[in-house]
C-alpha cells in the first residue's frame, strides 16, 4: 500500500483542461473508494457525525460528476457496511435518509448524463422506502451506458463470500454444478458483483491501512491508494492526483 498526501495543486481545474492531464488510455476502468473519516471530519468542529456524513454526501456527488467527466465505466462506493448496522439508531437513520435524498435528487442527473445505478449487498435489509427509491433508481436507470454508480450498501465482504458459497454449494448437491468446473470465473459470477470487471483501483481516505471487509475478492490485484485526507475533505483535485499517480503504476499481476 502506498500512502501519500499530496496538496500541492490546489487549483481549481477549468473546462479547457477537460482532459486532465490524464491519459485516457491508461485511465483504470473500475474505482472503487472506501470513504472514511466523516465523524472525525465532524468531531474536529465539535459537530454531530451525521454533520460529517451531510458533507461527506456532498463530495460523493462531486466525484460521481468528476467520474463522469474523466471517463471511467464503474465507480463503486463503500456507502454502508454490514457491520454499520451496529452503529446507533439515530446515525443509521441519518444515514438512509441521506441516501435516500441523495438518490431522489440525483436522478435527473442520472437522466441527463447516462449514469446507471446499481446497488451490490444485502438490500433486502434496507428500509422498504429506500428500497422502493433504489429499485425505482436502477429502473429509470438500467437502459444506460455511461458511468455505472455501484452502491455498496449493507455490503460485507465475507457475507458475499458464505452467499456465494452457500449457492454453489445448493447448485452442485442438486447436480447443476460439476466440482470439477468450480474456477475463479464461476465463483465471480456468484458474487454480487457478476459481469462487473474487478476494481482496477481503490482509494481509501482518512488514513487507515485497512480494507475493512470491502470486495475482498475482487481487490486480488486492485491498486490501492490511501490518503490521510478525511473524506468530507476530498477534492476533485486529489481524486484526480490520485488518478495520475495510478497511470504511473506498473501493474503485473503477479507476472515479471
Ligand atoms: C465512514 O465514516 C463513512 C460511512 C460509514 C458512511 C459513508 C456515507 C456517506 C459518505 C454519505 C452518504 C452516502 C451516499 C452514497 C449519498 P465514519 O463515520 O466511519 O468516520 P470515522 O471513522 O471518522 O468515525
Amino acid at each position: 500500500m502506498t500512502t501519500f498526501l499530496k496538496k500541492k495543486r490546489k487549483r481549481s481545474l477549468n473546462s479547457s483542461e477537460s482532459s486532465y492531464d490524464i491519459d485516457p488510455a491508461s485511465l483504470p476502468c473500475h474505482v472503487a473508494i472506501i470513504m472514511d473519516g466523516n465523524g472525525r471530519w465532524a468531531k474536529k468542529r465539535i459537530l454531530n457525525r451525521i454533520e460529517g456524513h451531510k458533507k461527506g454526501a456532498e463530495v460523493v456527488r462531486a466525484i460521481v460528476r468528476t467520474c463522469r467527466e474523466t471517463g471511467i465505466s464503474i465507480l463503486t462506493l463503500y456507502a454502508f457496511s454490514t457491520e454499520n448496522w451496529q452503529r446507533p439508531k439515530t446515525e443509521i437513520f441519518a444515514l438512509m435518509t441521506l441516501l435516500k435524498n441523495f438518490l431522489e435528487s440525483e436522478l435527473k442527473e442520472m437522466l441527463d448524463n447516462n449514469i446507471r445505478l446499481n446497488a451490490i449487498g444485502q438490500i433486502e435489509k434496507l428500509p422498504e422506502n429506500v428500497q422502493q427509491v433504489l429499485h425505482k433508481t436502477m429502473a429509470l436507470t438500467k437502459k444506460n451506458n455511461g458511468l455505472m454508480l455501484n452502491l455498496a450498501l449493507s455490503y460485507g465482504g465475507r457475507a458475499e463470500i458464505v452467499r456465494m458459497v452457500r449457492e454453489i454449494a445448493i447448485k452442485t448437491k442438486e447436480g447443476d454444478i460439476d466440482p470439477d468446473f468450480i474456477t475463479s470465473e464461476l465463483v465471480s459470477d456468484f458474487l454480487y458483483t457478476k459481469g462487473i470487471p474487478d476494481p482496477d483501483l481503490l482509494i481509501r481516505t482518512s488514513g487507515e491501512m485497512r480494507i475493512s471487509n470491502f470486495l475482498l475478492w475482487q481487490i486480488a490485484y486492485t491498486e490501492i491508494f490511501v490518503t490521510k485526507t478525511l473524506w468530507p475533505d476530498f477534492s476533485k483535485q486529489e481524486f484526480l492526483e490520485i488518478l495520475k499517480h495510478y497511470q504511473h503504476r506498473e501493474r503485473r499481476f503477479g507476472k515479471v
